[in-house]
This record gives C-alpha cells, structure tokens and sequence, in this order.
C-alpha cells in the first residue's frame, strides 16, 4: 500500500503539471464616480449607444484607449461609501444606511466606475481565461476591451465569467466596471463598490470550471466513505477525452488515498460531473476544539499529462438538529452559542481585508461563541476559511425569499461556492419576510429555494429566520428548521405544537448598549453599557439564554448581533449612525455585556465589575455595581471593606449597590475552589498613549495588516475611562494606514483620512487603527501621539 503511495508521488512530481493559474487583479484600479441622474457626468452612460454592437471600441469609456489618468488609483477591497461624509436626514433608506450619502437621492456618489489594465502572455494564447469577481456591491455591468461581459445584480454573491473570446494578447487588457449602488438590497450598512476580491483565471480548454468540486462524507467512527464530485468541462470545438482521478492529503500533505483514474468522453462544449469515492481509517474529525482540514485533490489528465488540478480543504464531521435533545456535532451535544453579523468594521466599512475576517472570528470565539449567522447574504469567502480553520460553525444566508431565475442563480452560486466548508452546517433561505412568510407564497416559494438546497447539497438542511412568535401557516410549515427571531417566550409553547421541529434563535436578545456609558443620553443617543435596553420586539440577554440553556428543546442561538454595525441607529436616530446591538463594539472593544456571554458561553474563570470607578462628582452618592462572573459566590470589598458575600444564579449577573467613594473595588470569587479577584480603580489623570498590535510580525505582501488598539492611560498605566483625547497616527515605511475608528456610535470623525494626518478621538479610553503591510522587509513603524501625553511606538516586523 504506501510503496503504491510513493510511486504515486513520485510520478506525480515528475508529470508536468500544467493546472490553472489564479491571478489576482486586487490591485490598482483606476475610480472615478459617475452620476446616476446625469449622462454627461457619467461618462456618457445614457448619452453615447454603449448596446447596439459588439464591440464598442473607440470613443467611449469602454474603449481601452479613454484617458484615465487622472482618476484616483484604489486597491480592492474598496468601499467607496465609507470615505463619504455623514449627511443628516430624515428617511428610514438614510438613518438604516448610516447616514452616508448614497442610493437614488444622492446621484453623484451612487455611481462607481472602475477600470483595470492589465496584460497576457502571448505563451497563453490558446487558453481559457476567466475573471472572477467575489463581491461588487452592487447592480456591476462589466465589460473587457470593449465587450459586454455581464451585469452581477447581486450585492454579496460573486460570478464569474469566461471572457476569453475578448483577450487581447499584443498589449494593454482594460476590464471596466460601472457599479450602479442607487438601490439597496438591505436595511443596514452595505457599502459599495468592488469590496472583494477580482482574479484572472487562465486554464486549458479541459478543466475543472470554479467552484466544480464537492466533496462530503459519511463517517462511521473513525472510518469515513469520502465522495469527491468533480465537474469537468471541455471548451474545445471538438470532443475530448480525460481522465480524472481525486485524492486526499492530510493538512501536512502527506498522501493518504487516491482514487482510480476514470475516463470521461466529453463533447463538443460538453460538461460531466463525475462521482469517486475513498475509503478512509483513522480520520481526524473537524471539531471546535481542533479544526481539522483535509485537503482533497481532483486532477484531470488528457495524453498522460496533468492539465487541471484543484484543491478544496475539508473536514470529516457530523451533524445532527435533534427537535427533543438539541444540536449535536460529532455526536457531541451542546448548544448553538453564537451571533449574528453584517460585514463592515471601523474604519475600513465592507473593504475588509482578509485578516480582519481572522481578527473577528477570532475575537468571538474568544468570548466563548461557536457559530455565525452570516445575517442577511452570503458572507466573503474568506470568513468562512476563517470560521473553517478557527472552528466556528456558520448559518449561511441566502439575501431573499424568492424563486425568481435571478435569486435561484443566487442560491445556487452560494452553494456551489460554500457547501465544502465544515464550518458550513446550516443554509439559511431568508429572514423576515413578513408579506409573504405565513401564507402561500411564502411556503411555495420556501419549498422552491429547499428543493434547490437539496440537489445543490444533500447533506445539510435548511432554516429560515422567522420573526414570526408560535405562528406555525407559511413557510414554518414545510421549514426543516424553525428559526425564531426574538419572540423567545412562544418558543416552549411552539415545541409544545410541534414537537418534532427543531428550533433555533435565529435572533436573540438585542440589548442595545454603548461601550463605557452608564446614563442614558438622549442627546448624543447613547444607552447605558448593562444588560437593560432592547426594542419592543427583543429581549434582554439574560431572558432569552436563560431560556435557551436550560430547555434541552432549543438549539441554542444566535444573538443580535456579535459586533455593532453602521446604519440601523437604534432606539435613537441621528446623530447616532450606527448600531449599538453588538457584544462588541465596532471596532471589536467588548462592552460589559461581553462579560456575560462569556461566563456562560465559555469555561474561563470571569470575574468582571462594571461600571469603572471614576465618579468625581458623585461622592457619597449610591452607584449600581454589576458582576458578572460565573463563579459560584462573589465578595465586593470597596477600599477593602466587605461589601457582603452573594451566590452567583447560574446565566444571571450580581448586583450591590454601592456608595461612591473614589479608590479599589474589587471582588474576591471561588469558582471550583480556584479564587479569583478583579478590580476596577479610580485613575489619576491621562499622562500616556499605550498602543497595542494585534501580532508583532506581518508578511510583506501589501495584504497582510495589523489592528493596533489604543488606550490612555493614566501614570499607573491604567485606562483612563472617560478619556476622550484626540490622538495622531503616524507610520513610517511602505505599509499603510487604511482605517481608524473609535467604537462611538454618534461619531462623525472621518474613518479615512487621505487629505490629512491621521487622526481619532478615543471614545471612552480606547481608539483603534489598521494597518496594511508594503511589499518590503523594512519594519513598519507606527508612532501613536496625543497632545500633551506620553507618545507609543509600535513596530511590527515585516517578512517575506
Ligand atoms: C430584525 C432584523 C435584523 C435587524 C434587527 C434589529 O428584525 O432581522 O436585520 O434589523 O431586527 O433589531
């Protein structure tokens, strides 16, 4: 067996492979914005026939020959909405959006033009070229030297398109792309522009197309049946023969099995998807604790010569939606702990790098959360390789409830591209539907999309995030999930009814809160940072997973949301422009609710006093303390005097009511024996800036970065609560500065400064910038200033 191993090996290196070449064209597009209302400020868009002939070649903005010289050059991901400023309105499209000035009342910053030149090599003259594009937000019709390519209608799922027809091998390629953002697809902060990758994909004529692979699994221990799916397409005018063969690697890429060759006749412009399957021992499960990933290999072979191979990463894992006993991984039963979230973040909007997607992941796993609801689209890729490799599971979303050629497209590009992630365990076909989601057509529709689901993947299920109490006619009719959104208290007497639907929260708790306030403010629109205020139709944190942890019935949930978001300012309006919904803020700084999900969520010993214990001006005067802890009994001692010794109620918080004096509050806890102890001190004033990186290293690639978190500090080096300091970024070398942001909801600071120094007010004691690494093995060094205090320098190394 491994001497047949090795001889595969050797064979394998010696074959020429000749497999596709994926080339990323993220970098240097030239932008300018057109004008919705207007023709001739949007490059003749309405003016000159751009539809009546193939080619439209000489005189317009398609041509290759347009001057585009002077247009500003931008790196993709690039959101252009973040940059533009705050505008006071009084529309619900305006206050949802965050208040940023687009959609059809602003049309001249509606309209995004892009172009991209780049060149071929004359060798791959003969090929197929494809270009990709993972997310244009949104309504994008692109064309290539002059070629109508194809319009992309979706904000959030990416096409591809085969443009080799258009290719022109003797000089300059210009691919241009009008983004058309003049309506929205959502209620919340979207963005705009091309926010994802774009990449160039040249392969032989016989190939595995994008996204041709499936892969899944029925594990029986430690043993595992793996059927690898591989599409095979043949663009040649004549048929061809291939052979093709899967295998799989562990994660080091040591070989583990193969499969047959299988030979596959394809005809003229013909497409076949072929079945192979392995038997495995010994796997090592996907789990949270240790994501696993496999990889698994499919090559196509023609004339003995490797001409396509492609990789997907998997994971073995089981799961199970048990309507009595709850959700299981691997046989493992433990509740759906997790958050709900849209996309963007301060300082960059939707642009986010790829390891912003790590950041985040990472920070909500930390609090102890194990799953994502991608709420309400298809997420970027890259978050789910996040969640993959992180072990975080994910409720995919689908944007809309409808069955329409166009949202069935949408379906099932987003399966096609998502259902190899083990991270993956749940589709989500729509959310709060409410004109169609309890009669008929929501039903026929739910049905349709389901249908889809199921021949695009038969090996998960589907929910649908229903904000719709015990109400059962509609789509909670035929849904295999029913997802709850708020509403937690009809969820025992919906189990009652129906006993056999698993249930989900889909959407819960929502306790608005803004980090390091402790009074309401209706002026500032600020809330207090407790577990005190919801909307209407939400609930507190702990009514919903008290709820949730201890009925065996419920699946777990998802809470809304994990971080803060722009747009959706609630319960107050302007000059709020963002959400204060989130666990953490927009910036990922944790609020004290935080410290709740993680006493429950996770096994870490918490201990965690609110609020900070600087009151000046509230001497003798009684202050609500909270703890949160999920130690068995808790002490608070103020200025070391006992202040009484409580039993901490499992999922709930402590509270004392305490008079102010200036000093140490501190608590002294036993959780399993272990003491723990946590102060919060009244602080002397600011004297320094203390900057912390979130690594110490970055590859120079010019897309690696570092968040740098900013605190002021008192001499003692303890966070000065209240400190609202303007504080000065300054970053020597070839990296650079792409965001700053501060976690206030009614800021209206800029979150790029391209005119100017960088620069943001600490919101509460904190600030936060990124950075984005060069292409050069310099370090980069990053000096943090505020007027009168102590400076920070941080520096990060670059390497190859
Ligand atoms: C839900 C909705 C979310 C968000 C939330 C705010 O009804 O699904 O997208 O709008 O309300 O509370």
């Amino acid at each position: 067996m491994k001497k047949t191993f090795y001889i595969f090996l050797l064979l394998w290196s010696i074959s020429p492979i000749i497999a596709q070449q994926k080339i990323s064209l993220d970098e240097g597009w030239k932008f300018h914005f057109g004008h919705s209302a207007n023709p001739d400020k949007d490059f003749d868009y309405g003016n000159k026939l751009l539809f009546h002939k193939s080619n439209i070649y000489e005189t317009t903005i398609l041509s290759p020959k347009f001057i585009d010289t002077t247009w500003s050059t931008v790196n993709v991901p690039h959101d252009w909405v973040v940059e533009l400023p705050f505008v006071k309105s009084t529309t619900h499209e305006m206050d949802s959006h965050g208040y940023k000035p687009v959609g059809g009342t602003y049309p001249e910053t509606s309209i995004g033009w892009y172009r991209k030149h780049f060149s071929v090599a004359k060798k791959d003259e003969g090929k197929r070229f494809e270009i990709q594009f993972d997310g244009i937000y949104r309504n994008a019709s692109i064309w290539l030297n002059g070629f109508y390519v194809g319009t992309n209608f979706s904000g959030y799922v990416g096409n591809s398109y085969d443009v080799t027809d258009y290719i022109n091998f003797e000089g300059d390629n210009v691919l241009v792309i009008r983004v058309d953002a003049t309506q929205f697809e959502g209620w919340f902060y979207e963005g705009a522009g091309i926010y994802r990758h774009v990449w160039l994909t040249i392969r032989n004529s016989t190939h595995i197309p994008t996204d041709g692979i499936f892969a899944h699994a029925t594990i029986d221990g430690k043993k595992a049946k793996l059927t690898i799916e591989t599409e095979v397409e043949n663009k040649n005018l004549t048929g061809s023969t291939a052979f093709v063969y899967s295998y799989i690697t562990d994660r080091n890429g040591k070989l583990l099995a193969k499969t047959a060759e299988q030979k596959v006749e394809l005809a003229v412009n013909g497409k076949t998807t072929l079945k192979q399957q392995l038997n495995l021992s010994n796997i090592t499960l996907w789990s949270l604790e240790n994501p696993y990933l496999y990889k698994v290999y499919s090559v196509v072979k023609q004339n003995n010569r490797i001409v396509d191979q492609q990789k997907v990463n998997f994971g073995f894992r089981t799961v199970a939606f048990d309507a009595k006993k709850g959700f299981f991984l691997n046989g493992k039963n433990f509740k759906i702990q997790g958050t709900n979230n849209h996309q963007d973040h301060a300082g960059i909007g939707s642009a986010l790098p790829d390891f912003m997607q790590y950041y985040r992941i990472k920070l909500l796993k930390e609090m102890g959360s194990n799953a994502y609801r991608a709420s309400h689209n298809a997420p970027t890729k890259e978050l789910l390789e996040a969640c993959d490799s992180l072990g975080m599971l994910v409720v995919d979303e689908h944007r809309l409830l409808n069955s329409s050629p166009e949202y069935v497209d949408q379906l099932k590009r987003l399966i096609k591209r998502d259902r190899n992630h083990p991270s993956v365990i749940l589709w989500s076909i729509g959310n709060e539907e409410q004109n169609i989601q309890g009669n008929e057509y929501g039903k026929r529709i739910a049905l349709s999309l389901m249908a889809i689901q199921k021949e695009l993947d038969p090996t998960r299920t589907s929910t649908y995030a229903a904000d719709m109490a015990n109400e059962y006619k509609g789509v909670n009719e035929v849904i295999p999930i029913r997802g709850f959104n708020y509403r937690e208290y009809a969820v025992a007497d919906y189990h009652r009814d129906h006993p056999n639907q698993p249930l989900l929260g889909t959407e819960m708790g929502s306790t608005v809160t803004t980090r390091g306030i402790y009074e309401k403010d209706e002026i500032r629109a600020y809330v207090p940072d407790q577990d005190i205020t919801h909307p209407w139709w939400a609930s507190k944190a702990e009514t919903w997973w008290k709820l949730a942890a201890e009925n065996d019935y419920w699946l777990g949930g998802f809470v809304w949301t994990g971080f803060d978001y722009r747009g959706e300012p609630t319960p107050y309006k302007w000059p709020n422009i963002s959400s204060h919904f989130g666990i953490l803020d927009v910036c990922g700084f944790p609020k004290n609710i935080y410290y709740y999900y993680k006493s429950w969520w996770s096994n870490a010993p918490i201990l965690h006093i609110s609020p900070h214990w600087n009151w000046e001006e509230k001497i003798g005067q009684p202050i609500e303390v909270w703890v949160n802890s999920n130690a068995e009994e808790v002490e608070l001692f103020l200025n070391g005097k006992s202040l009484g010794k409580k039993s901490m109620p499992r999922n709930s918080h402590l509270k004392w009511n305490v008079v102010y004096q200036p000093g140490t509050l501190e608590a002294i806890a036993f959780k399993n024996g272990e003491k723990i102890t946590s102060k919060v001190e009244t602080t002397g004033v600011a004297t320094k800036v203390l900057a912390v990186a979130n690594k110490t290293t970055v590859l120079a690639d010019g897309k690696d970065g570092v968040i740098v978190n900013v605190s002021i500090v008192d001499e003692k080096g303890r966070e000065v609560p209240n400190a609202n300091n303007m504080v000065f970024f300054e970053l020597e070398v070839d990296g650079q500065i792409i965001g700053v942001g501060n976690g206030d909801p009614s800021s209206h600071e800029p979150d790029k400064c391209r005119n100017g120094a960088w620069q943001r007010s600490a919101f509460n004691g904190k600030c936060q910038v990124i950075l984005q690494a060069g292409k050069t093995t310099n370090d980069l060094v990053l000096t943090v200033k505020s007027n009168g205090l102590a400076k920070a320098k941080v520096v990060i190394n670059q390497k190859k």
